[in-house]
């Protein structure tokens, strides 16, 4: 078996196949301490922690993971708090920055005798629609290489190798742009609220989530094709201020800001999810919008799916598991995409929509918080689906 990417899907797939025993080999183009240092998600689903105690690798969240439960939602109407993990089903988050999950996922694969080649770029999957498909690889200092093995598992992400290994017209690819973009900071300065906070400002959103007690992620709404840099540390926290309220709420806790990127709001769904002996997993299956912090908690739940079928397929010659595979996964993310586009409806103002801001659809948003707000049955709904995948 040939796992393309070390990222969350790749490396809990590589470790539930190793625990039953399949031979597996995973091929990762970026060097380890890369890879351990990458700052990405960070809330883990109450399901997301479930697979990984059920294959023992939540030693680590469960250590120095933090339960988090609370949003508080901010706009020109007032502020409220929802506690969802007392409403739906009663599940919470787990806040654990993912280089952290990373790193205890590839510890406990090498540990137990896995193989990871680091600084070995997958160029393309072969022979996908055959029984003996191959990956050719670019090594160290550019040296061509080739993995064979039965299936080859593509959780090398967007811009990977098994994306671009598949023949024209054998996947269709749903693909949305949601016409938002957003300045994405992580900031060295300690929480400023015990929630997520999550801005409804007519300036646009913003939002703040807490990693660490010295590190929290804050996003600015920004109009589309803003530069990373275009906004001075300054002009970043006091538009944060301004449109967290912190007039009236408190102010933030500020700090160097020491990471910046922008990101536009898109999602795609690849279906199916195979190519012959070519499986798709994590964010080269489909792309999610950090709006509600989806991504990892899909590659998780996809990566354990797989596993399960492989070894159905592999250690006792049944493929029905990995027949099913596509259409089991794609019925979790459609949901997940169905709940992220909502949350991007409810916090946003497009404003790189082609038809430009919409007071009439600024109206409906305000109506949804104010639905969220006092209906009970809303909040179940809510909750059921911020936490679950
Ligand atoms: N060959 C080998 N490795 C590759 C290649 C390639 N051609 N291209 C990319 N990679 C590696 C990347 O360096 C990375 O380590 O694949 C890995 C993919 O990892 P992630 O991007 O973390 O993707 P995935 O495991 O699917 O996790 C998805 O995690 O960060 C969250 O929300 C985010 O949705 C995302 C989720």
């Amino acid at each position: 078996m040939v796992v393309l990417g070390a990222g969350p899907a790749g490396l809990v797939l590589g470790n539930l196949l190793q625990e039953r025993g399949v031979d597996c080999v995973v091929l990762e183009r970026a060097e380890r301490g890369h890879v351990q240092t990458r700052a990405r998600a960070g809330f883990l689903a109450a399901n997301t922690v479930r697979i990984l105690e059920r294959h023992g690798l939540a030693e680590g969240l469960r250590r120095r993971g933090r339960a988090h439960s609370v949003c508080e939602f901010r706009s020109a109407d007032g502020r409220f708090r929802l506690d969802y993990g007392g409403l739906g089903l009663g599940e919470r988050h787990t806040v654990y920055p993912q280089q952290q999950l990373v790193t205890d996922l590839l510890t406990r694969f090498l540990v137990g005798g896995g193989r990871v080649e680091f600084g070995t770029e997958a160029v393309a999957v072969c022979d996908a629609d055959t029984e003996r498909p191959s990956v050719s690889v670019r090594e160290a200092e550019g040296r061509p290489g080739r993995w064979r093995a039965r299936y080859v598992a593509g959780c090398d992400g967007r811009y990977g190798a098994a994306r671009r290994s598949l023949p024209d017209g054998s996947v269709r690819r749903y693909h949305c742009d949601h016409g938002v973009s957003w300045l994405g900071l992580l900031a060295e300065a300690p929480p400023s609220l015990d929630a997520v906070g999550y801005a409804v400002h007519e300036r646009g959103f913003a939002g703040h989530m807490a990693r660490t007690s010295e590190i929290t992620r804050y996003y600015l709404q920004c109009e589309r094709g803003t530069a990373a840099d275009a906004w001075s540390e300054e002009r970043i926290w006091d538009e944060l201020e301004l449109r967290m309220r912190g007039a009236e709420y408190g102010p933030l806790r500020r700090g160097r800001i020491a990471r910046r990127g922008v990101v536009d709001l898109e999602s795609d769904v690849l279906e199916p999810l195979r190519h012959g002996a070519l499986f798709l997993a994590g964010d080269a299956a489909g792309l999610i919008s950090p709006c509600a912090a989806k991504g990892a908690n899909l590659a998780v739940l996809e990566a354990e799916i797989l596993a399960d079928a492989l070894v159905d397929d592999l250690l006792h010659g049944d493929s029905a598991g990995l027949d099913a595979y596509s259409a089991r996964c794609l019925a979790h993310i459609w949901r997940a995409q169905e709940f992220s586009d909502w949350m991007i409806r409810l916090l946003h103002s497009p404003s790189g929509a082609p038809e430009g801001p919409s007071p009439f659809h600024d109206s409906l948003r305000r109506s949804r918080i104010a639905s969220l707000r006092t209906s009970r049955s809303h909040q179940d709904w809510f909750a059921e689906h911020y936490v679950g995948v």
